[in-house]
């Protein structure tokens, strides 16, 4: 046997977990016992009644043991493939144009203001500290073209000890808000030391993510420096893809030499197994068995697809082509900074789908809950580190009271586990969200507050 006592465990909890396999969209556990080690991963699951062999093996007293109440259960964290940390500060606001007019006319007007270090600080403590609270222990993060500020991005959610991809964002094109633009050499060297910096930092959760905005925004001149960029430090790549027929009109102007939006990207070595593009709804089948066959992932977006009235996205379409999914609350086009929202939208979505086609294959919670969490870690290629509940990951987690006091659920009778994640998903909010855990380490609630 192989020597369990090189790490000691930090602590143990006790009760029922939920969480997704590549095999099951929901595995329950009942009176299973879950350690953590020193490191911050989990060292062992094992049923109740192993308690003593488990406690003789891994050393671990009964006062390291925390046992859940009967409303309770642990979950992985929820993993948020899209968000624009800065756009918080107008979410849920400004959703009356489509995309592009809506770029235009709200967003690159706010996302010029965060030259403004002391303004990015404000608006990225915010969404770092809300999305925290709300459960999410992984972002992709949009920041703005600002390699300091995006830098501050990187600062913040170490701090509060979020797993986060923080991305650079690059755009030598834009002729509606001219001083939102870079030059191409800017974008590419301000991409180089962004990258360089934040690694230098050794963030042990923080990652730089290659961040062309999307083909409108950027030559392909840039594009291809990017995808060459991206290869040669093997790193993530992020951008949007086919969100709105209009948009998809403009880049078939923009590169009429391509054959399709994914081959825009794709020529420019930007479509890779550590790709991940939000949006998708209009991609044609072709263009899904490409995302297939390069690896790369999509980001599911439904407030945001509503909101902006971009599109639907098939998700069972998408993963009947085994495209790698996650999902993403895309603030701000989605007005809401909750996975829990992310998940009601995408069943909402389904379900219209099923309204319009009987045949269709409705999602199921079971699904979707998998989508939220390791379907969204094996998009954005962490699924080593996070996504469920295996020996040798991270602990990432949420501690989650369905009948938390001043909540929004009441209970009249004792629930099993399935209908508890069914309840917390559909009715929950961060009130049911006791604690929330990346890496071993508790970062809800915040240690200062
Ligand atoms: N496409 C290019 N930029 C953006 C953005 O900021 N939000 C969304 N939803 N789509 C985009
Ligand atoms: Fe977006």
């Amino acid at each position: 046997t192989p020597d369990k006592s090189s790490t000691a465990i930090a602590f143990v909890y006790r009760g029922t977990l939920v969480h997704s396999t590549p095999k099951e969209a929901l595995q329950i556990l009942e009176d299973a016992l879950l350690g953590v080690d020193s490191e911050g991963k989990i060292a062992f699951i094992g049923e109740g009644n192993e308690s003593q062999k488990l406690s003789e093996v891994f050393r671990f007293s009964p006062s390291a043991v925390t046992q859940l109440d009967q409303h309770e259960f642990l979950m992985p964290g929820m993993i948020d493939t899209h968000i624009h940390a800065s756009q918080y500060s107008y979410a849920g606001t400004a959703l009356d144009m489509p995309l592009l007019q809506w770029l235009n006319n709200y967003t690159f007007p706010v996302e010029s203001q965060f030259k403004d270090l002391e303004f990015a600080n404000k608006v990225y403590t915010q969404v770092v500290k809300r999305t925290l609270r709300n459960g999410t222990t992984t972002a992709c993060y949009f920041a703005t073209i600002h390699t300091d500020a995006a830098l501050l991005l990187g600062q913040i959610t170490n701090d509060f000890g979020q797993r986060a991809l923080v991305g650079k964002v690059c755009m030598d094109r834009n002729d509606a808000v001219q001083h939102y633009r870079e030059t191409s050499q800017e974008s590419q060297d301000e991409t180089n030391r962004f990258i360089k910096e934040l690694l230098n930092r050794k963030y042990p959760l923080v990652k730089p993510v290659v961040t062309p905005r999307f083909a409108p925004s950027c030559t392909e001149a840039l594009l291809a420096q990017l995808g060459a960029t991206a290869k040669n430090n093997n790193l993530h790549i992020q951008s949007h893809i086919s969100e709105n027929l209009e948009e998809i009109k403009l880049v078939k102007e923009l590169f009429p030499k391509s054959e399709s939006y994914s081959d825009v990207y794709h020529k420019c070595n930007l479509l890779t197994d550590k790709t991940v593009m939000a949006h998708g709804c209009h991609l044609s089948d072709k263009e899904l068995a490409l995302f297939r066959e390069t690896g790369a992932a999509l980001s599911h977006c439904p407030n945001s697809n509503f909101s902006l009235c971009s599109g639907l996205l098939n998700v069972r379409n998408v993963l009947n082509h085994k495209v790698k999914l996650g999902l993403g609350t895309d603030v701000a086009g989605g007005y809401s900074s909750s996975m829990l929202d992310a998940v009601r939208r995408t069943l909402d979505g389904s379900k219209v789908l099923t309204i319009q086609d009987r045949e269709h294959k409705t999602l199921t919670f079971e699904e979707v809950f998998r989508l939220a969490t390791l379907g969204g870690s094996q998009a954005l290629s962490l699924d080593e580190q996070t996504g469920n509940f295996q020996v040798g990951k991270d602990f990432d987690a949420l501690r989650v009271n369905v009948a938390a006091p001043g909540g929004p659920i009441d209970l009249i009778k004792y629930e099993e586990p399935q209908i508890r994640l069914e309840k917390f998903l559909n009715l929950g909010d961060d009130r049911n969200i006791v604690e929330v855990f990346v890496a071993g380490r508790k970062v809800v609630p915040f240690r200062e507050a």
